[in-house]
């Protein structure tokens, strides 16, 4: 399998641990590399430094290939989901999460309150894709936004079958054990996407 975007590497770790004969995990970053090299004890599993919007794959080579948050950092969304593709084995899945569009939409969203003291978020420039910035760790981190129909349009023509859309919310029991989660019903922070060859 191949994890796009792979940080520390704990997903190809536990990969293994399910039984996946080999993964490659993919990064930009030097840090998560190095980081995940030295935390992996694994000759099956092997990292590499690759910037996702210029990434090149073998074809039909991976039975799945997964993403945790890292395709709202892609700028051409649809070059990278044609590589996913081809480099899908017959009958692979892509499996992916990234920052809902709704979420995404404004810069650096966050509540406010209004004056019936009900929390609000922002949803502006919906409709308007392209470069988000976010303050997150770092001050102005780049992001593009892509409207639901963009990214489910973009695997379509692709190629992809699109299995199932998830948008996270947790249940009350959930939220009783953590409250603060209560603020995921207000909007969807996170799509979780299933698609197939
Ligand atoms: C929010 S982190 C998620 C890391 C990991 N998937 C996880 O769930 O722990 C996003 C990751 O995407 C990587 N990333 C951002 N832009 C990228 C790009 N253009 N190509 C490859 N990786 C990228 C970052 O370096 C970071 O490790």
């Amino acid at each position: 399998m191949a994890d796009l975007g792979c940080g520390f590497g704990w997903t190809a770790r536990w990969m293994r641990e399910q039984g996946a004969k080999s993964v490659l995990g993919l990064d930009l970053s030097n840090k998560m590399i190095e980081r995940a090299r030295a935390d992996t004890a694994d000759d099956a599993i092997e990292y590499r430094i690759e910037d996702l919007d210029t990434l090149t794959l073998p074809l039909a080579a991976f039975d799945l290939a997964y993403s945790a948050l890292a395709f709202h950092y892609v700028e051409d969304f649809a070059r990278l989901a044609q590589t996913i593709r081809k480099a899908l084995a017959p009958g692979g899945n892509l499996i992916f999460t990234i920052e809902h569009p709704i979420f995404m939409a404004a810069d650096n969203p966050r509540w406010t309150t209004d004056d019936k003291g009900k929390r609000t978020w922002p949803v502006s420039g919906y409709s308007l894709e392209g470069e988000r910035r976010t303050d997150w760790f770092a001050k102005g981190v780049l992001k593009y936004h892509r409207t639901l129909a963009t990214t489910v349009n973009t695997l379509i023509n692709a190629g992809f079958q699109i299995r199932q859309l998830a948008e996270f919310a947790p249940s009350f029991d959930q939220i009783r054990q953590m409250p603060r989660l209560a603020e995921e019903l207000d909007r969807p922070m996170m799509l979780i996407v299933s698609a197939s060859t």
